[in-house]
């Protein structure tokens, strides 16, 4: 499989772990993965699809996607979708809708009916996790038909995207999507569930961080309590994993 050649990972065997001096290599070798993916995926079944990260690690991969690495991926052919949004306005500076459009979408030739937000304009977190369900639904229904690519980050309790420890949402089993609470603010958010990324055909873990350490330690023991350590529980059931992380002490 191309994405095998890629990152040198088959389902079933350990987690692949890319350890960088600094965010800014971090992110120059992940835009590359990135490029990788979407150049194989378009090869293969003419159209990549991208389900991006908040938060703001993924700023700097974004940014290098949109300038050095423009060229480098068929803009025309990505559908882009979100892992979570805050339930804030799409022009809020909070928005990882807005985050990813300044950083790398305003930028690149990527068509706007393949750009397909969180509706943070339903009329609550509930209706627009429905809302989204079904899109994503229709969109991955076929049955070869998943994520290209997930991108995730990592809280320092262990979250990733909006799957909080100890939240109910991690229990979803059916669902692609479902609203949750942070315990911090903006507290109410949209979030894929884990069975919706663990469908993906890879997933890039981007960790940068200090003060990550610990839940790092915990995710990647093989020994993490789910309900804990939420992030443990990204394991795509046919797909390849790979954490980049910067020096955590
Ligand atoms: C969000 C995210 C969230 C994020 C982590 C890491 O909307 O906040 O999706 O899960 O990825 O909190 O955030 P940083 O990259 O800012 O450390």
């Amino acid at each position: 499989m191309p994405t095998s050649r890629v990152l040198g990972y088959d389902a079933g065997m350990e987690p692949d772990i890319r350890r960088f001096a600094s965010l800014a290599d971090l992110s120059s070798a992940a835009a590359v993965a990135v490029a990788e993916v979407a150049k194989d995926a378009v090869h293969l079944r003419g159209r990549c699809s991208i389900v991006l990260s908040g938060g703001t690690t993924p700023k700097t991969l974004y940014h290098l996607l949109a300038t050095a690495h423009r060229n480098d991926v068929n803009w025309a052919r990505v559908h882009l979708f979100w892992g979570d949004e805050r339930w804030v306005p799409a022009d809020d500076p909070r928005s990882n809708v807005r985050m990813a459009r300044e950083a790398l979408i305003d930028h690149v030739h990527c068509p706007s009916e393949h750009v397909h937000p969180i509706p943070v304009h339903a009329s609550s977190p509930d209706v627009a996790a429905r809302e989204y369900a079904r899109t994503l639904h229709t969109f991955f229904h076929a049955a070869d038909a998943r994520p290209d690519l997930v991108l995730l980050g990592m809280g320092r309790d262990g979250h990733t995207a909006s799957l909080f420890p100890k939240s109910p949402a991690l229990d979803e089993q059916r669902r692609w999507a479902v609203a949750s609470f942070a315990p911090v603010e903006p507290r109410e958010r949209v979030t894929l569930t884990m069975p919706s990324r663990n469908r993906a055909r890879n997933v890039f873990l981007l960790v940068a961080g200090s003060d990550k350490q610990s839940a790092f330690a915990e995710a990647t023991s093989g020994r993490a309590d789910p309900h804990h350590c939420p992030v443990a529980m990204v394991q795509p059931a046919d797909g390849a994993l790979t954490w980049w992380v910067t020096p955590m002490p």
